[in-house]
């Protein structure tokens, strides 16, 4: 094994060079505390491994992205999605009876126990989608418990019941009652159904909105150890079961920097054509530094090139644009917007280019869903990868232990805390 040394305080420390799959290097630090009494400082986690995965591989540099060694622009292209939850949760792809089971299993659970559509008469009229979702992902724990002999069967419960309780928080939102699932339709298709059917009339899927929706949630499925994902591998390790660790994850996604930022780029690009579509001033205003203007949909902590996420989906939405027969004005000012950031030398030096969320909005947009559920539709979609990480996690051969970094504490030293008799007021 390769080692590096360290040299401080004039004594020399030898450190494990731990190496991946893909000759990813990282430095052991694990002993550094109890040899030198250091801590590895690292805010923001940018340079820090948390742990060891199988599941998915970044290459930021090349714009690369695998899911399980499989490339993502084969699996997006020639896979539905359920076939990737099982990828992504059980390691190998299904061969044709697992798949048949796992599908069968995922439209039986797909119904929510009648009285949690209760918890939704609570809410007032313009609550926001992802809260409720936070909230009755949470729920769920209190009618499924964990059974940790049968993990499987609430991993099921979540795939199945999610698509209902987002579909039941838009239908709330806009006032109309609930439609329920119908378990011949595909995953995609019965979420739709869900969405836009009314108990009035029959209600037929479009083909171009199940496959695009379809491939939507693919190139969400996963992304190693992004802020969600972390968060619920951070809840998950203090032994929190599924459902409470998902609803963490679900929060943690919920930010304008990570999931919300699809929703945040149609409101971005409404407000810059509203004033009359100046990109070049909008980016002015962004390129000032200050960080309550970014250009939302751009940058990434890994990629420091193409997102493959974001070329699948410029792509997509030409496909999908055409097949609808409709034309956004939005989809061409965020063509346009891209056209001059890629070229502009603060983009460029700083390697800002589209990210997954830069195309999604447009596309969910066209697809009739509200920009309030886009993060919700990233939630649909990024499930299977916080629940393999879970189980990597809770099954890892090493054990594992509850996640709880250092710190480097800046504030001040002991002192009185005088009485001055405020107990007693
Ligand atoms: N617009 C303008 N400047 C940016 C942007 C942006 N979108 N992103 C990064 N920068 C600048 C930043 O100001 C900094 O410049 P300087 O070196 O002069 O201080 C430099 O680029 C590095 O940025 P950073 O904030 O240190 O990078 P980070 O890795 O901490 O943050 C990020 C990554 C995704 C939070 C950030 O790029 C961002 O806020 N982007 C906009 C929000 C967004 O699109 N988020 C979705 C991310 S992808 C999907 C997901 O995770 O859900």
């Amino acid at each position: 094994m390769s080692t590096a040394k360290l040299i401080y305080d004039g004594k020399e420390y030898e450190l494990d060079i731990v190496e991946g799959s893909e000759g990813e290097r990282g430095v052991d630090t694990l002993k550094l505390r109890k040899d030198t009494g250091l801590i590895t400082l690292d805010p923001g986690f940018g340079n820090t491994g948390s742990c060891k995965s199988a599941i998915t591989f970044i290459d930021g540099e090349k714009g690369i992205l695998r899911y399980r060694g499989y490339p993502i622009e084969e699996v997006a292209t020639r896979a539905r999605f359920t076939e990737v939850c099982y990828l992504l949760i059980y390691g190998e792809r299904p061969d044709a009876d697992q798949l048949a089971k796992f599908r069968r299993k995922l439209t039986l659970h797909t119904l929510l126990h009648e009285d949690m559509k209760k918890f939704y008469e609570g809410y007032p009229p313009g609550a926001h989608p992802m809260s409720i979702m936070a909230a009755m992902m949470a729920s769920l724990s209190s009618f499924y418990p964990e059974d940790e002999t049968d993990l499987d069967m609430n991993i099921i419960r979540i795939l199945a019941k999610s698509k209902t309780l987002a579909a039941f928080a838009f239908k709330k939102s806009i006032g109309q009652p609930f439609i329920y699932p119908r378990n011949d339709l595909s995953w995609p298709a019965n979420f739709l159904r869900m969405m836009y059917a009314v108990p009035a009339e029959e209600y037929e899927v479009p083909k171009v909105l199940e496959d695009a929706l379809n491939t939507l949630l693919i190139l969400h499925a996963d992304h190693e150890q992004n802020c969600s994902t972390s968060t619920m591998r951070m809840v998950g390790s203090s032994d929190a079961d599924l459902f409470a660790s998902i609803s963490s994850a679900v929060c943690a996604l919920w930010g304008p920097r990570h999931g919300g930022a699809n929703q945040a780029v149609i409101e971005m690009l409404e407000q810059i054509q509203a004033s009359g579509g100046d990109c070049e001033k909008f980016l002015d205003k962004v390129k000032s530094g200050d960080p309550n203007h970014r250009l939302m949909g751009f940058g990434h902590r890994v990629y420091k090139n193409f997102d493959p996420r974001a070329k699948l989906l410029k792509t997509a939405a030409d496909s999908i644009f055409d097949q609808l027969g409709i034309h956004d004005p939005l989809l061409d000012l965020a063509k346009k917007m891209e056209a001059i950031a890629l070229k502009d030398e603060y983009f460029v030096k700083r390697k800002l280019y589209p990210n997954v969320d830069f195309y999604s909005g447009i596309i969910y947009r066209a697809m009739g869903i509200p920009t309030e559920m886009f993060t919700v539709m990233f939630t649909l979609g990024r499930l299977p990868g916080w629940i393999a990480h879970w189980r990597e996690m809770r099954n890892d051969p090493e054990g594992y232990r509850i996640y709880r970094p250092r710190q480097i504490y800046t504030g001040e030293k002991e002192r009185t805390f005088e009485d001055r008799g405020t107990k007693a007021l």
